[in-house]
């Protein structure tokens, strides 16, 4: 029957529609779980774009991100890495914030790249993890922790 045709055919079409999408999707999930790297991914990016203020001779706001047990303790508004949880981190939540707001980190004109923001939201979302004994230098030290 010429009308069941028609029916089937559009049974393929949105069969063929599903899937290309869910393969899109997919392909999307694979990219955003890539495993962030703590040392090669998000050490160079918090010493670069943040130690100058967070750190034991410029603590601003109360935070000091130079080692692991410091950064899991927080500012003066308490934790600011949940670990599974970027949309709950204060450390992330900060760089989406828009220029006009005194908190948007970092405060200078220069915001984080989008690849940068989720470099630091795949690291949380993945557990954040810091392998024990790594220790982040301030730009400050950077001539000399390398002399
Ligand atoms: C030029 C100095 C400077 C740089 C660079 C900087 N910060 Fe800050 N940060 C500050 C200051 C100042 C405050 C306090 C802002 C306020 O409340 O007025 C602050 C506050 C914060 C807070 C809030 C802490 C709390 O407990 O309330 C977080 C989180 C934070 N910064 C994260 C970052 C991150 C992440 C980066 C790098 C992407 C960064 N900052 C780069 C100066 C800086």
């Amino acid at each position: 029957m010429p009308q069941d045709d028609e029916g089937m055919k559009r049974i393929w079409i949105a069969t063929l529609l599903t899937a290309v999408s869910l393969t899109a999707c997919m392909n999307l999930t694979v990219l955003k779980d890539e495993p962030v790297d703590f040392v090669s991914d998000v050490k160079p990016l918090l010493e670069s774009r943040c130690l100058e203020c967070h750190q034991q001779s410029y603590e601003f706001a109360g935070l000091n991100l130079e080692t692991k047990a410091l950064a899991m303790k927080g500012g003066r508004s308490g934790p600011v890495i949940v670990p599974g949880s970027p949309h709950q981190s204060l450390l992330y939540k900060v760089l989406l914030l828009g220029h006009n707001n005194p908190v948007a980190m970092p405060p200078t004109p220069e915001r984080l790249e989008r690849e940068h923001q989720q470099v630091l939201h795949d690291w949380i979302q993945q557990g954040a993890k810091w392998p024990d004994g790594v220790r982040l230098v301030p730009p400050q030290d950077w001539k000399k922790s390398r002399s």
